[in-house]
């Protein structure tokens, strides 16, 4: 079956599927995203990504290119019609197309949107958590706004580059005082000596994971000691349980950082009880189904 993007008001084969040159998304990487998780034909927490959205857009003043009912019913249709079970939709909104100029366009031009959706493999993903990942880390080399889930990726990329070249899944940026910040796509957490969950504090210098929000919902719920505080790449080491958390891994066990095992060298109990009892605190909305 030949996947389907949306741009722009128009659903189109994914081979062929553009934006301008002069997309102030390719020019400057003017534009944000949200990447929602599909689950058994559900959007998983559509309110908590478009919320974020509403915020990233804000913080650069580029307008809402549609209402968020809109938003939310292309989200479920691209979803559908590439015909994901389980997988994540791709928003990426650019301030729009203008001749090249650094400052915004004036008079203002229509936003650009694009959604897209890739199904993944559920059981391979589970084998991964019953294994856990490797993790490095990096120096932390990004922009200050880090909070806003701009395209803008590319240290991101080059940390997931030395990542996999390591050997690992995942790269740990760490900040100028040795402070893991949060991964290249993902968050970062411990679990302590005496079982207390720590997660750095999402007021800057990390992006608020939805999935982090909810892992502290589900953590509550079951009970956890949570330390909101950031944790230097030594006291990980020497942490009974690390994992990270995004809408694409979901709660993934880390038995290795760097050169170091981390616990027994398996997954831990509390990372392994959060990505089970993860979905009981997630919002679902239902695919349309008519076709
Ligand atoms: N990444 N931190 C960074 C830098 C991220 O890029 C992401 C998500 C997260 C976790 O956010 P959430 O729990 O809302 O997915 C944290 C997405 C999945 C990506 O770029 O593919």
């Amino acid at each position: 079956m030949s996947r389907i993007a949306y741009v722009n008001g128009r659903y189109l084969p994914h081979d062929g599927a553009a934006v301008h040159i002069e997309d102030r998304g390719f020019q400057f990487a003017d534009a944000v995203y949200e990447v929602c998780e599909i689950r058994d034909g559900d959007v998983v927490d559509p309110t908590l990504h478009l919320d974020r959205l509403e915020r990233s857009l804000r913080e650069l003043r580029i307008r809402m290119p549609m209402a968020r009912a809109a938003l939310l019913v292309v989200m479920a249709e691209v979803a559908k019609r590439n015909r994901i079970r389980d997988g994540g939709v791709y928003i990426q909104i650019s301030r729009g197309r203008a001749r090249r100029d650094h400052a915004f366009p004036a008079p203002e031009v229509r936003p650009t949107v694009v959604m897209t959706a890739k199904a993944h493999d559920r059981a391979k993903a589970e084998a991964q958590a019953e294994t856990g990942i490797a993790v490095v880390t990096v120096p932390d080399n990004r922009w200050e706004r880090v909070d806003i889930k701009s395209v803008g990726l590319l240290p991101n990329c080059l940390a997931k580059q030395t990542a996999k070249e390591a050997g690992a899944k995942e790269a740990w940026f760490v900040d100028a005082d040795g402070f893991v910040t949060e991964g290249s796509s993902t968050n970062a957490w411990i679990v302590t000596a005496d079982g207390a969950l720590v997660t750095r504090p999402a007021e800057f210098g990390i992006l608020r994971g939805i999935t982090r929000t909810v892992v502290l919902k589900v953590a509550e719920r079951l009970g956890l000691r949570v330390e909101e505080r950031p944790f230097t790449v030594e006291e990980a080491k020497r942490a009974r349980e690390a994992f990270i958390t995004a809408a694409t891994t979901l709660v993934m066990p880390v038995v290795r950082i760097d050169d170091t095992s981390i616990g027994n060298g398996h997954p831990g109990e509390t990372a392994l009880a959060l990505r089970h009892a993860y979905h009981g605190s997630t919002e679902r909305v239902a695919l349309a189904r008519n076709g």
